[in-house]
């Protein structure tokens, strides 16, 4: 019985073996790189802003109540971003009015055109979120959001992936916080679990991980 023997052009497989090889070996960096830079994995996405607005001098340093801005983040799905006329308040007479910075703002509130800011937190459609459940129940900004009082430039704090949202779902109690401190952005409790979990009873939470409560 004779051996068994590869036909004679097996050997081309052998040639390529070692750039497959190689370049498996980069496709598995490449592929690690794409995955962990800030615009595949989102947490940290921050863009460039039309007008260098700045959280840390407006929410920080000026003390402004999110809501100032953010008006219908207790009523509504979604936070309201602020129309020119609400920076115009205080920038169309009075302060830094004729600031270089301001420019864009200035015009688009002369010719009535909306400000084009950069969208920074963006789920896909697929999936459902609601401010107004969770302002209400509790959660506070900065559960979700991070510091934004001390950014220069607002960045993505978290991930905002189905894992994350799932994590507090199925144990609110490490970051609920009494009704008033919704928007406070250094509110520290002494003891979190135990607070957290007493104000689970006396705001009833029942929070959900059924598909439907966020995929309908
Ligand atoms: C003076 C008005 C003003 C106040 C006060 C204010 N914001 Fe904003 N906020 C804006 C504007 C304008 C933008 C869009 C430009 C930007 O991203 O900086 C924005 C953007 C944001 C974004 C990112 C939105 C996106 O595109 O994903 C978050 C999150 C946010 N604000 C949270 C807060 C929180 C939390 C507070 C309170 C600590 C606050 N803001 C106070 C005006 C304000
Ligand atoms: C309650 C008043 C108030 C409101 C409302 C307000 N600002 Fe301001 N803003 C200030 C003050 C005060 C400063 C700091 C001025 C200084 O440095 O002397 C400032 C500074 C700025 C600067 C820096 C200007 C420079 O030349 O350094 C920008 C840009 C700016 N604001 C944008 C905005 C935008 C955009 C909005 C609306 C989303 C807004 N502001 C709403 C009070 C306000
Ligand atoms: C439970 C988490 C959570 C809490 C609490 C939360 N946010 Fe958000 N926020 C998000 C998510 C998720 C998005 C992106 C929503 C989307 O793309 O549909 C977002 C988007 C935003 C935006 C952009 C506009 C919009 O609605 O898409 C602003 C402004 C904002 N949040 C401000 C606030 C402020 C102010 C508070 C506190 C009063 C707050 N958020 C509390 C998770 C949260
Ligand atoms: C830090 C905690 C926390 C995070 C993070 C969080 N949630 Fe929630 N969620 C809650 C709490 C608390 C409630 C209120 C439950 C109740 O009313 O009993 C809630 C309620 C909801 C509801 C029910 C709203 C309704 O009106 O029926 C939806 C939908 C929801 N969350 C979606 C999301 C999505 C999507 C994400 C991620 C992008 C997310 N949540 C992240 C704590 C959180
Ligand atoms: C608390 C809210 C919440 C619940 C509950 C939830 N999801 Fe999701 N899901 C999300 C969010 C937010 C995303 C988008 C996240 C992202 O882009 O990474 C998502 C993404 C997905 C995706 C796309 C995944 C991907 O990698 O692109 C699938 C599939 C999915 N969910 C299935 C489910 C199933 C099945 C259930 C029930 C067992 C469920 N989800 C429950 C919030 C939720």
């Amino acid at each position: 019985m004779s051996r068994f023997l590869f036909p004679k052009w097996t050997n081309k497989i052998k040639n390529l073996l070692l750039p497959l090889v190689v370049g498996g070996a980069v496709y598995m960096v490449v592929l690690v790189w794409l995955g962990a830079s800030p615009k595949t994995l989102v947490a940290g996405y921050s863009p460039v802003q039309p007008v260098p607005f700045s959280h840390a001098m407006h929410a920080g340093e000026l003390g402004l109540d999110c809501r100032y801005c953010h008006t219908t983040v207790e009523t509504a799905a979604y936070a309201a971003i602020p129309p020119t006329a609400t920076c115009m308040n205080c920038h169309e007479t009075g302060i830094k009015t004729t600031s270089p910075k301001l420019a864009k703002l200035r015009e688009a509130f002369a010719t009535e055109q909306p400000m084009r800011w950069e969208k920074i937190h963006d789920l896909p459609d697929y999936a459902y979120f609601n401010h107004a459940s969770h302002v209400t129940r509790g959660v506070g900004c900065k559960s979700c959001h991070g510091r934004i009082d001390q950014m220069e430039r607002v960045f993505q704090q978290e991930p905002l992936s189905m894992a994350w949202c799932l994590d507090c779902h199925r144990s609110p109690e490490k970051h609920l916080r009494p009704l008033d401190q919704i928007t406070n952005m250094a509110w520290a409790p002494e003891n979190q679990l135990e607070l957290g979990l007493q104000l689970k009873n006396e705001y009833g939470i029942k929070t959900s991980t059924d598909c439907s409560t966020c995929h309908r």
